[in-house]
């Protein structure tokens, strides 16, 4: 996995054109997968909620408005980006009473254990230098029952991949540049998504972690999946 200061410099220098970029080259999925995301969160009614590698907070934003009672914490490690969330919050996109950013890494994250209900985290596991390590810290701030949703790429349906990879190799690097200026960035999107485990491994290890009740949605052609997995209750 890339290392930790190299994911950030990358995001740092996307930042700007980030929201812009995840929009075009997914084809507007990406507002879609969201919903899906939130409605399943908004489902358990939490009021603590981490939104993890908030990057420039659209999650954050979209659970506030969707759970009146929940307060958000969105974290990232990377200034540039929270610059971006907290320039939409001064924008009017949420509420600032109920939604705060902070500088947070997902492999020491800074907040007490079982302190949260409910953890989010779209797009940023994959990032991770150390997966497992993340993952612990995930179930760590959760507070036993409370639930972590972790949005991310997925190895879509068989027959889809050719045309996946296809656009993900040889279309998406030309648009990325396109859309940002840097192409790099995008080769590494590519590169990560590949290597991402399918959702069957990647709940393998949720369940190595001490999750339970671990769950998994495959989306468009299983392009992303929400993955569900539970803190065990005390007992
Ligand atoms: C692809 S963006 C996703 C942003 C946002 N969640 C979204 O849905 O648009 C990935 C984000 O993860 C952050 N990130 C990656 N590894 C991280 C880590 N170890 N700790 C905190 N943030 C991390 C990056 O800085 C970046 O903002």
């Amino acid at each position: 996995m890339p290392e930790s200061s190299a994911i950030r410099a990358m995001f740092g220098q996307i930042a700007r054109r980030y929201d812009l970029a995840n929009h075009v080259l997914s084809g507007g999925m990406d507002r879609w997968w969201l919903r899906c995301l939130i409605k399943k969160v908004a489902r358990l009614q939490p009021t603590r909620i981490a939104d993890l590698a908030t990057g420039s907070g659209d999650v954050a934003f979209a659970l506030s408005r969707k759970i009146s009672s929940a307060q958000v914490h969105g974290l990232d490690f990377c200034e540039p980006m929270l610059s971006e969330a907290r320039r939409k919050l001064a924008d009017g996109a949420g509420d600032p009473a109920r939604i705060k950013f902070s500088l947070g890494d997902c492999l020491a994250l800074p907040l007490p254990d079982n302190s949260i209900d409910a953890v989010t985290i779209a797009y940023g596991v994959r990032n991770f230098e150390k997966r497992a390590q993340g993952l612990s810290e995930i179930h760590r701030i959760l507070r036993p029952g409370g639930t972590a949703f972790i949005l991310e790429f997925t190895q879509p349906w068989l027959w889809f991949r050719p045309f996946y990879y296809f656009y993900l190799r040889f279309l998406l690097p030309g648009i990325a540049r396109l859309a940002t200026g840097n192409r790099h960035a995008y080769d590494y999107l590519v590169a990560s998504i590949a290597r991402f485990p399918d959702r069957k491994n990647f709940a393998k290890e949720l369940k190595e972690i001490g999750f339970t009740e671990i769950s998994h949605a495959g989306l468009t052609a299983s392009i992303v999946a929400i993955h569900q997995a539970r803190k065990a209750p005390e007992s």
